[in-house]
């Protein structure tokens, strides 16, 4: 078992990095090192993701531009850094469509800056760790049947995915060309507190809360395999401590959804919680122009995870999504905070461009 100490989360202040973060300190209960957030607050970042946590004395939050390499490169000098974990990037598809080139600098080129700042620094060390985090998109996209496996071909079908699928061989290449210890995981779809509202299930929710217009891209018969964060995060921390180094590691809800399907849960659970008749809020369903090079269905084979290192998920969908749905309910203020930046008028402009 890998003893992490000295902790670089980068993109911590975003959804996922925030879970992992607050995962570490208040649940694994013997964690003593220190955690240092590298967040360059795009806007999708939020340093009031971990306002419960600020106080910690194992927690630092820095922020800056992981492609500032003078930047990393003192954080690592200074707090001694023996482990990264990367999670930051530009993550939302529609995005990346719109606007690619954001995509390709964080992504590729952040993850350049950062896995060979490692490499100078850490020389020939091998009780140190690099996790990079990616994404089942890399993959490309399923028929009706069948699963991604470690071994199957990547196949990115979006400037998002494929700037994922870059630093994935970036990073790889850096196990067999330098010997670095490294880790990489490909998770399916995330869901759970904190989550950006752009996303489909926390859009979702905030719009049948507000009896807005719900956008179902194409069909609505496009599949995901969903997951907890929390699931995500546990699995992240138990291939960082037990992962075969070089390896790579997928990360599943076996949990897969038709998007049309999930939103009908979704309006039954908002409705029954804020006292609305899911008859009316299912008139909102509004059927939109597609994604270009939509991705139909993904499905994550992770028997490599849970056999090798014992990995489990522990939640189950529908509480998840109850959970989740309270969260927003009871959250106000983080979602007033998130409409006082352009948020509203990237949306309205996403949905207009769509009907
Ligand atoms: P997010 O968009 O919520 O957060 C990204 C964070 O990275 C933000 O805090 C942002 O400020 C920060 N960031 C962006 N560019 C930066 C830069 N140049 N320097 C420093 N910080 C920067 O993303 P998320 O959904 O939490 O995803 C986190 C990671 O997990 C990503 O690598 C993503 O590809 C991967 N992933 C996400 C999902 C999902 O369902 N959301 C699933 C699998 C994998
Ligand atoms: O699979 C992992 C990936 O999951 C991550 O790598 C990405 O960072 C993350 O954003 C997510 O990508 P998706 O494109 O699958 O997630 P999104 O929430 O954008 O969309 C989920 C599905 O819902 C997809 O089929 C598109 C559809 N959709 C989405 C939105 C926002 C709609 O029908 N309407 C919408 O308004």
């Amino acid at each position: 078992m890998r003893a992490l100490k000295n902790i670089l989360v980068t993109g911590g202040a975003g959804f996922i990095g925030s879970n992992f973060i607050r995962y570490l300190l208040k649940k694994v209960g013997n964690f003593n090192g220190i955690i240092i957030n590298v967040d360059a607050l795009t806007y999708a970042g939020n340093k009031n993701n971990l306002s419960d946590i600020e106080e910690d004395q194992r927690y630092k939050f820095a922020h800056g531009d992981i492609c500032d390499r003078t930047f990393i490169e003192n954080l690592f000098t200074k707090y001694s850094i023996d482990t990264v974990v990367h999670y930051a990037a530009e993550s939302h598809v529609d995005r990346s469509i719109i606007g690619p080139e954001a995509f390709i600098k964080t992504n590729i080129m952040g993850t350049f800056s950062l896995i060979d700042t490692a490499r100078n620094i850490w020389k020939d060390r091998n009780d140190v760790l690099f996790h990079h985090i990616s994404t089942d998109e890399v993959y490309g996209s399923l028929g009706e049947t069948g699963y991604f496996t470690e071994t199957t071909a990547y196949d990115p079908r979006s400037p998002y995915s494929s700037s994922k699928a870059g630093s994935d061989h970036l990073v790889k290449s850096y196990f067999h060309t330098y010997g670095l210890p490294l880790t990489i995981s490909n998770c399916s779809n995330n869901y759970g507190p904190y989550q950006f509202p752009e996303k489909l299930i926390p859009l979702m929710i905030l719009n049948i809360l507000e009896e807005k217009p719900l956008p179902v891209y194409g069909d609505g018969k496009y599949i995901r395999d969903w997951l907890y964060v929390e699931d995500h995060n546990s699995a992240v921390f138990t291939i960082m401590q037990k992962g075969k180094a070089g390896e790579t590691y997928n990360i599943g809800g076996e949990n897969e959804w038709e998007n049309i399907k999930l939103l009908y849960e979704l309006i039954d659970i908002v409705s029954s919680k804020v006292n609305k008749s899911s008859n009316n809020i299912r008139k909102l369903i509004t059927y939109v122009k597609d994604r270009p090079g939509h991705d139909r269905r993904y499905a994550i084979d992770c028997s490599k995870l849970k056999l090798e290192l014992g990995w489990k998920q522990t939640y189950d969908f529908i509480n998840g999504l109850e959970h989740t749905v309270n969260w927003y309910i009871e959250n106000k203020n983080w979602i007033d905070s998130i409409r006082s930046g352009n948020y509203q008028q990237w949306l309205d402009k996403n949905y207009i461009n769509r009907i």
